[in-house]
């Protein structure tokens, strides 16, 4: 029986609404076994920049620190989308938690559930028995490098760069899991091109003699985009950059069939975050159909990396296994085998999971 204090931090958009569910299955868990989560709420995105002009608001941050775990949804809104000029934007929120909390990996598991293998465009043969676990560098390369205009604003650049020290410590995570699970590790660079990348590899290179027992094979990130859907069962943990994990994941994510079942968590120095990789797709806000499996798989997640509680963890995964086996369904992973009575809205399909809890 633990005590521990989560911020729930919604975020914009369906962020909302799926971590609402997401905190729901937490205080199932806190039921079932004794626990007591206290929680508390912070703003980021569009909704804070709203309510205070900016992103991450000081106020925020704090209690982000302050907290044992986060649970995030999305941020981003249309209206900054069309609009290159905005100084102030929803994303810059994310990227400052990122780099104020230290969360430099990133990881991104794509478990197909088998109830799942006809919701993805791609083949069910093709796709049966993949389980990847990408570790995507998080607070450097392209995103964090210098970045600007010069001639009279005619040129813009962005500047990637990492050091030795960042590569390695994302590389360490990345051979660790790997020894837990099938001892093989892909690192993704592109290393014919880029010096980060060459640096990259060199220092992959340099750990794997630290982890003989972990076979490593270097790949170039424009293969690896092509390997991931013609066999993605080659793959098991894979290690890359910030762009290129952010790239690669949201190709990834059909192999789990839709954006909507994937969770991650970023981890690093301190309190870690767990979100879904979907965003805040206010396409579908409001409706009541986002999926909120992700947010409830995010919270399993959680449970296991900071809470150490295994047990909890694996009920939940369970719960959403059984719910899928039952045939529900929110509509992105329907399929013309559903029927209609067993597509279920963001609130029907957690009161579903909770059942099973
Ligand atoms: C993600 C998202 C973010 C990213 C955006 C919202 C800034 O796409 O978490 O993958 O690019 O990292
Ligand atoms: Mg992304």
């Amino acid at each position: 029986m633990a005590t521990k204090n989560i911020l729930i931090v919604p975020g914009d958009g369906i962020g909302q609404e799926v971590t609402a569910v997401g905190k729901k299955v937490l205080d199932a868990i806190a039921a079932k076994f004794g626990h007591t989560f206290h929680y508390d709420e912070a703003l980021i995105g569009h909704v804070a920049i709203e309510a205070t002009g900016e992103a991450l608001p000081a106020e925020s941050l704090e209690k982000m620190r302050k907290s044992d775990a986060v649970l995030f949804g999305a941020v981003g809104h249309p209206k900054y989308d069309n609009d290159p000029s905005a100084k102030v934007r929803p994303e810059q929120g994310l990227l400052k938690m990122r780099k104020e909390l230290g969360l430099y990996a990133n990881l991104r598991p794509i478990k197909l559930f088998d109830e799942l293998l006809s919701a993805s465009s791609i083949k069910p043969e093709i796709l049966r028995g993949a389980d990847i676990l990408f570790f995507r560098e998080l607070t450097g390369d392209i995103y964090f490098g210098e970045k600007g205009r010069k001639n009279d604003g005619d040129t813009a650049f962005d500047v990637a760069e990492y050091s030795r020290f960042e590569v390695e410590r994302i590389g360490r995570k990345a051979f660790e899991a790997a020894r837990t699970r099938k001892k093989k590790l892909c690192s993704v660079d592109k290393a014919n091109v880029l010096e980060t990348s060459r640096l990259w590899r060199e220092v992959i290179q340099k750990l794997a003699l630290e982890y003989p027992d972990v076979e490593v094979e270097h790949q170039f990130v424009d293969s690896t985009a092509m390997m991931l859907i013609k066999n993605p069962c080659r793959f098991d943990v894979v290690v890359t950059a910030n762009l290129f994990g952010d790239i690669l994941t949201d190709e990834a994510s059909q192999i789990a069939g839709s954006m909507g079942m994937l969770a991650s968590a970023s981890i690093g120095d301190g309190t870690g975050v767990y979100e879904p990789i979907h965003g805040s797709a206010h396409d579908i806000t409001g409706k009541g159909i986002a999926n909120p499996l992700a947010s409830i798989l995010s919270a399993a997640l959680l449970l296991d990396i900071s809470f150490g509680m295994k047990e909890e963890s694996e009920l939940i995964i369970s719960a959403v296994d059984q719910v899928l086996k039952q045939g529900f369904r929110t509509v992105d992973i329907a399929d013309a085998s559903t029927k209609p009575e067993q597509i279920l809205g963001t609130d029907a399909m957690g009161a579903a999971v909770l059942k099973f809890i």
